[in-house]
């Protein structure tokens, strides 16, 4: 009995999706536990291209339990209409496979205009979709959960209150117009019917499960570096992506927690802004763009691109527990004579192997290289670990080495079939 954590060892972006999706075969339940639709967790089947903003991976599989924890952040609207997609496409969802905490709060579309209009103050180069001051009602005691959309008079008196305050800072501090209660009454009311026998107490639900013998696994959004309290802070996600927020994101038995994989690529992207040590020139970021498809799945923005920083990622370790790394779009690298990584940093003149998550100190970081010899070869069709070329090998043992973390899989593709057991 074991329940397992996929989490976003860098910024965001790593390929989760895919993992997911690959190892969803040896689990039951799989489960997300913080972030919301700011997420775009491609997964590619065939020829066919999904990505998911708020169902977690598992659902292509027939037969598992797809969970949506308390942790998440919900657009009801982006919900449903990820859902119907899928549904049109063949892909069966129904309250036997999908289950929806009653707990999770909204996200409503004056969180969204609160976070647009804040991004014109302060620029964090948010993804837009409400997820900031979604939480903030959250712990303000002001958020609307899903839970409260069934009965008209709760949800109103909630709409009421957590209008007041709002109202007053898109009119005054932004001029934007005011949003009626009748209009966020609207965005909800609708898909109250289709979403009512989703909902449940996932604290029992999960936890029954688990002591029923069925295998767990927690898919994480974002990366651990945009967690709102270890990441870099403030250009961070509102949310917990790290292991802890597993806990406080789903209600588990905090026993059942075991393996930790901790996903990375084999290079390092950001989008959105703050402190990068390991951005590449622009050059070089372009041709890493152009082969990576590094744009946003969630909002089509160029990713920013550079080198695998690998204190970055010795600290995720650390802070998570991870036990198994998993290193993701290596045929990416392929065009490079050249790969390099970081591994230390100059900080006010002296040499450290420590990573600092405050973004203004992390800025003054002068990045360390090491430098790789390229293997230039196509890995796509390399379907076994030991055939593949020497110099993939040499960077991957040298990451393995200086982390102190095993690598369980690599991803050479896009494909579900384009991962290799290490
Ligand atoms: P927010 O989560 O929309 O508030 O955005 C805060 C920061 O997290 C911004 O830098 C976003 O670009 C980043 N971010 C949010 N979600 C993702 C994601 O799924 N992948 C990568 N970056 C993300």
């Amino acid at each position: 009995m074991a329940a397992d954590v996929i989490i976003g060892a860098q910024w965001g972006d790593e390929g989760k999706g895919k993992i997911v999706d690959a190892l969803s075969e040896k689990y039951d339940v799989i489960v997300r536990y913080q972030g919301g639709n700011n997420a775009g967790h491609t997964v590619i089947i065939g020829k066919e291209k999904f990505i998911l903003h708020l169902l977690p991976s598992g659902i292509f599989h027939k037969n598992k339990i797809n969970i949506i924890g308390n942790g998440v952040v919900i657009d009801v609207n982006g919900l449903v209409t990820e859902i119907n997609e899928l549904k049109s496409k063949g892909i069966k969802i129904s309250p036997k496979n999908l289950i929806i905490s009653e707990n999770a709060n909204i996200v409503l579309s004056c969180h969204k205009q609160i976070d647009i209009a804040r991004e014109g103050k302060k620029k964090i180069g948010t993804t837009g979709r409400g997820i900031g001051p979604a939480y903030i009602d959250k712990y303000a005691r002001i958020g609307i959960r899903m839970r409260d959309i069934f009965d008209d008079d709760i949800l109103k008196e909630k709409i009421k209150e957590t209008l007041f305050e709002k109202n007053f800072i898109l009119k005054n501090l932004y001029n934007y117009s005011e949003i009626t209660e009748e209009e966020i009454y609207n965005e909800i009311v609708n898909h109250r019917k289709f979403l009512k026998p989703f909902i449940t107490d996932v604290v029992y639900e999960i936890n029954n499960l688990f002591k029923k013998g069925k295998k767990i696994l927690f898919e994480g959004a974002q990366g651990v570096l945009l967690d709102v309290d270890f990441g870099t802070y403030p250009y961070v996600t509102s949310s917990n992506p790290s292991v802890g927020g597993v806990l406080t994101g789903s209600g588990i038995d905090y026993k059942a927690l075991k393996r930790v994989f901790g996903v990375s690529k084999a290079y390092q992207t950001r989008v959105g802004n703050g402190p990068f040590p390991s951005e590449m020139d622009e050059q070089t970021a372009e041709k890493t763009r152009q082969r990576g498809g590094e744009f946003g799945a969630t909002t089509g923005r160029p990713r920013r691109c550079g080198w695998l920083d690998l204190v970055a990622l010795k600290y995720a370790c650390i802070l998570n527990g991870i036990t198994d790394l998993i290193i993701t779009k290596l045929d990416v690298l392929s065009i490079f004579n050249e790969v390099k990584a970081v591994t230390h940093y100059i900080y006010k003149g002296k040499k450290t192997d420590k990573f600092i998550s405050d973004s203004y100190e992390l800025s003054k970081c002068i990045p360390v290289f090491k430098t790789f010899k390229g293997w230039k070869t196509d890995l796509s069709n390399i379907k076994k670990y030991k055939d593949l070329p020497l110099n993939v090998k040499k960077y991957l043992e040298f990451i393995k080495k200086f982390i102190g973390v095993k690598i369980s899989f690599v991803s050479t593709g896009p494909e579900r079939n384009q991962i290799l057991k290490v």
